[in-house]
């Protein structure tokens, strides 16, 4: 299994440009399902996850290919396949985004399940009531949602809580219902508003796609049309933090700075200087660093995809600094491994003490989910001496060649084929 031998501690200074978001990009590949195409889209990262969600679209059906930087997809008549396997599925629980789309448009679709990070249950029961309340029928069984409606009806559904992945199906879905959805409680993420905008250019009347409510008038159907994604506001911060965490300099390009506020605003309050351009965001930290709580939440809330990493920088912070995990309720596996390192954290429930600064020192740890990788190999950059994160399979699924990238700022980082029999 491929691993990363890290050599720290080094200090990150360069420019680096941001990829297309990843959590913008997946939708965005299944709203081809909803129209005969052909749908471009540029800006896609070349991650697993794409791999995975293009590799499910041909089963479907899909033709896609690459022109360039552009993947145009043509779903054609699309009346035959309505099946997302267990095999496709179990990887990636994003693939449900492929439910709503096919009902919508072909009336029917059995979708496996879905796996993806081990960060707790991830029930998908909002999906499946959203569609309920727009006229489908839904079963489960043998481990296979099944989904059913002639046509599906405009309804009007809040969701219990905000979900970035059930709004979208159900924003997708609502696109070619008879009538009017009015979805409440919605989740108001950047790449959902990408989203909209997608759809839009296809040709769906979508309004309030950002905000709490979103209304939806059903159209007969969707035509082609070109889009290109936002840039990753989870791969720019985990550089940022980066940066932060060795005392660097780094210029994000294409960093977009009000999708990341509520990061920005903790790496200021912990003593970072920032500067925000049209082209993108200057970080620099010569002084000390303050700790910071967070508290993770919903957008506009600091987002989970980027406690992980913030927790590593708080190791550096001089005092303890609470760090409360409301999103997920399994999203501290890399605590364990942080501490291998000399990181001094103590859980109680739902909230992680970090007592800092702790002089980091490089240790074998292993990648547990995406966002955990990207923490140990900060953590690992900033660490005296040599760090192995094995299992990078996890870092491959969302960041795009992170390992370049971060040789590119300086850092001594490595890709192994397999991991050494004995760490130096
Ligand atoms: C998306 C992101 C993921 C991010 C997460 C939260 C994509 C492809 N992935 O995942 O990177 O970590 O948002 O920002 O965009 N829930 C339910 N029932 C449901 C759906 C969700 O109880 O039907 C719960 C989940 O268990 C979780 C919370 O709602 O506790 C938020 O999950 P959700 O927003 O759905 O996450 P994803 O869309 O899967």
């Amino acid at each position: 299994m491929e691993c990363f031998r890290i050599v720290g501690p080094t200090r990150i200074r360069g420019e680096v440009t941001a990829s297309g978001a990843k959590n913008a990009a997946l939708p965005a590949l299944a709203a081809s399902l909803l129209s005969e195409g052909p749908l471009e889209l540029s800006g896609l990262p070349a991650v697993r996850d794409i791999r995975t969600m293009r590799q499910l679209l041909g089963h479907l059906g899909v033709e896609s290919e690459e022109q360039g930087e552009v993947v145009r997809l043509q779903a054609g008549e699309q009346t035959h396949f309505d099946d997302a396997p267990y095999e496709l599925v179990k990887t990636m629980r994003a693939s449900i985004l492929v439910l709503g789309p096919l009902v919508a448009r072909l009336g029917h679709a059995r979708v496996s399940l879905p796996g993806g990070c081990a960060i707790g249950v991830r029930p998908i029961d909002q999906h499946l009531a959203g569609l309920e309340a727009l006229g489908a029928e839904v079963q489960l069984e043998h481990g296979y949602v099944s989904a059913r409606a002639h046509r599906l009806t405009g309804g009007v559904f809040r969701f219990t809580a905000p979900t970035v992945t059930g709004t979208e199906n159900l924003m997708m879905a609502a696109c070619l219902a008879r009538g009017t959805t009015v979805l409440q409680n919605c989740a108001r993420e950047p790449e959902i508003r990408d989203l909209a905008t997608l759809l839009r250019k296809m040709g769906a009347h979508i309004e309030g796609a950002g905000s709490e409510r979103i209304e939806i008038e059903g159209v007969e159907r969707l035509t082609s049309a070109s889009h290109r994604v936002i840039p990753d506001r989870i791969e720019i911060g985990t550089y940022l933090l980066a940066a932060a965490m060795t005392g660097g300099e780094i210029f994000v390009r294409g960093a977009i700075s009000a999708d990341l506020a509520p990061l920005l605003e903790k790496l200021a309050a912990s003593g970072c200087d920032l500067e925000a351009s049209n082209t993108g965001l200057r970080l620099s930290r010569a002084g000390d660093l303050k700790p910071r709580d967070i508290l993770t939440a919903p957008h506009p809330g600091f987002p989970t995809d980027l406690q992980a990493q913030y927790m590593a920088l708080m190791t550096q912070a001089t005092g303890q600094a609470t760090i409360c995990e409301t999103v997920f309720e399994n999203r501290f596996q890399h605590v364990s491994e942080l501490a291998r390192m000399g990181a001094d954290i103590r859980i109680n429930g739902a909230f992680a003490h970090v007592h800092g600064p702790t002089p980091l020192s490089g240790a074998r740890v292993m990648a547990t989910d995406l966002r955990a990788s990207a923490c140990l190999v900060l953590a690992g950059m900033a660490a005296g001496g040599e760090t192995i994160v094995g299992r990078i399979y996890h870092l491959d699924r969302g960041y795009e060649q992170m390992e370049l990238k971060l040789q590119q700022l300086g850092a001594r980082v490595q890709r192994l084929p397999a991991e050494p029999t004995r760490a130096a």
